[in-house]
């Protein structure tokens, strides 16, 4: 059977809860996870294809560009695990040249994990899909018959800079415990560079990154029963250099008060909500919380203008 479907039932995340929570704090945040609903994921793909967000293309240019190093590395025969695997684009890169035994996306979105995951089996025709709707950061089982074989996890897009530095080394324990004592992990990740080229990929011109930002809002009325006035909160994204991050926020434009259904949040001009953290690495600093989560550095490829980084790891 070259597709196969296994729910582990992942608990569903409450969105309200959450945000009541999120807002509620001294220092008011929305997680960022919940920024893909159906038109956060499509403004997410704007984003990447525009001129001033380098990661996406630059990473795909590096992984093209030392294609045959990279499979050399990880060597042939593994089974290639994806975590959060989204719409399994960029895997599509390595697999023709790889040649899985298997590959294993695992997302926590079932309807979505299950068509994509059927598109790529049908693509690729010698292709093992074992699709696993399950919540990566929580236990995982591996479906038997496949669970002795080399895994190699794959984790692009530097997903791994959304979460602080202490909680990536948490998502990377998690990494590890999945590909077990001898698996790896190929893992992109966004370098340091010039503050005017970081805060311009966060503030394109044809302003998506902002209505990514504010569609936050947008579902939050839509799926929550709330009244935010979108266009009383602004777009801010600026580099923060002494954390080395990207911050996110949307600024209360004046006093406002906000209902979401029978709970009243009071907004003051200029008041902040955080709504994500992109933090970058350099090459060490990034090998550190690797080492940290217990994984070795074998080899790191970045490209010609060192924007970007993609690492293969290993379980030590
Ligand atoms: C998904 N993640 C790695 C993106 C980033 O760059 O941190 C999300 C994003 N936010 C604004 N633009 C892109």
């Amino acid at each position: 059977m070259r597709y196969q479907f296994f729910d582990q039932h992942p608990e569903a995340a409450d969105f309200r809860v959450d945000v009541i929570e999120g807002l509620s704090a001294a220092e008011p945040y929305i997680l960022p996870k919940y920024f893909y609903d159906e038109e956060g994921s499509r403004l997410f793909e704007k984003i990447c294809n525009t001129k001033e967000y380098y990661p996406t293309r630059t990473e795909v240019g590096i992984i093209r560009n030392n294609i045959d190093d990279i499979v050399a590395t990880l060597g042939k025969d593994c089974l290639l695990i994806e975590p959060g695997s989204g719409d399994s684009y960029k895997v599509r890169l390595l697999l023709d040249a790889l040649r899985p035994i298997a590959y294993l996306p695992i997302d926590i979105s079932k309807h979505y994990l299950q068509n994509e995951a059927k598109k790529l089996a049908a693509e690729f025709t010698w292709l093992n899909v074992h699709a696993i709707c399950a919540d990566f950061t929580g236990k995982l089982e591996l479906p038997d018959h496949v669970s002795t074989i080399n895994r190699v996890a794959f984790f692009p897009g530097s997903t791994i800079g959304n979460f602080s530095p202490s909680q990536a080394v948490s998502v990377l324990e998690e990494i590890r415990a999945m590909v077990g004592g001898e698996g790896g992990l190929l893992i992109g990740v966004d370098l340091r560079k010039d503050t005017n080229v970081l805060d311009a990929a966060y503030n394109d011109q044809a302003g998506y990154t902002e209505r990514f930002n504010k569609n936050l809002l947008v579902r939050i009325n839509r799926e929550l029963a709330a009244d935010f006035n979108v266009t009383e909160f602004q777009h801010y994204a600026f580099y923060n250099e002494k954390e080395h991050r990207i911050e996110m926020h949307l600024v209360s434009q004046e006093d406002q008060r906000v209902l979401i259904g029978d709970k009243v949040f009071l907004f003051k001009k200029e008041q902040s909500i955080l709504t994500e953290y992109s933090h970058k690495y350099s090459v060490e600093s990034f090998h550190q919380i690797a080492s940290q989560a217990g994984f070795e550095n074998v080899k790191t490829w970045v490209d010609k203008d060192q924007l970007f980084s993609v690492h293969y790891l290993v379980s030590n």
